[in-house]
């Protein structure tokens, strides 16, 4: 696990975008933290970078659960499981597809139960309390194996 102080929105900013950077299809990212924590901050930066357009609006899908969005290097979900009933519902939404062929984010990834996909990468946000600090603590597993070296080594563009 890698452990990355996030001291404003920037910050978060130029993290989403380094992450989106080096993403590719078939990849997702688990975005945890409590309410507020900025998962959806992230995720908004993230589909922004992802389509090279920074104007996309990104509204949290908090009742459709799910939002996919096509772009030059593929399609991604923004997906934000609050509101899921059971794990069960996974299928409906087309998420086992979307794994596969999409970028995935899911903000409250616990929803999914056990059946997390391979090639995950594990984003917490914790909140410093009373500031907008932030910390992210990243963990790789499959794919995302190795794709964290630029960003471990604090080279996020605009630093
Ligand atoms: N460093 C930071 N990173 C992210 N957000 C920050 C930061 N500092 C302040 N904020 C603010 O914190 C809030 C984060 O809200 P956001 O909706 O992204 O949280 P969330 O984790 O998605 O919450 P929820 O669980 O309700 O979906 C925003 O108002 C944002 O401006
Ligand atoms: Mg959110």
């Amino acid at each position: 696990m890698i452990s990355l102080p996030l001291d404003d929105l920037d910050a978060t900013d130029r993290l989403a975008a380094a992450l989106a950077r080096t993403a590719e299809t078939g990849l997702c990212i688990l975005l945890s933290g409590p309410l507020g924590a900025g998962k959806s901050e992230l995720a908004r930066s993230f589909v922004r970078a992802w389509l090279g357009d920074p104007d996309t609006e990104v509204p949290s899908p908090t009742f459709t659960l799910v939002q996919p969005y096509d772009g030059p290097r593929g399609t991604i979900w923004h997906c934000d499981l609050y509101r899921l009933g059971d794990p069960g519902e996974v299928e409906e939404l087309g998420l086992s597809e979307a794994f596969a062929d999409a970028v995935v984010l899911v903000e409250w990834p616990d929803r999914l139960g056990t059946a997390l996909p391979v090639d995950r990468l594990e984003l917490t946000l914790e909140i410093c309390h009373g500031s907008d600090r932030r910390i992210a603590h990243l963990t790789p597993h499959g794919r995302w194996t190795g794709r964290l070296d630029e960003i471990e080594t604090g080279t996020l563009p605009g630093e």
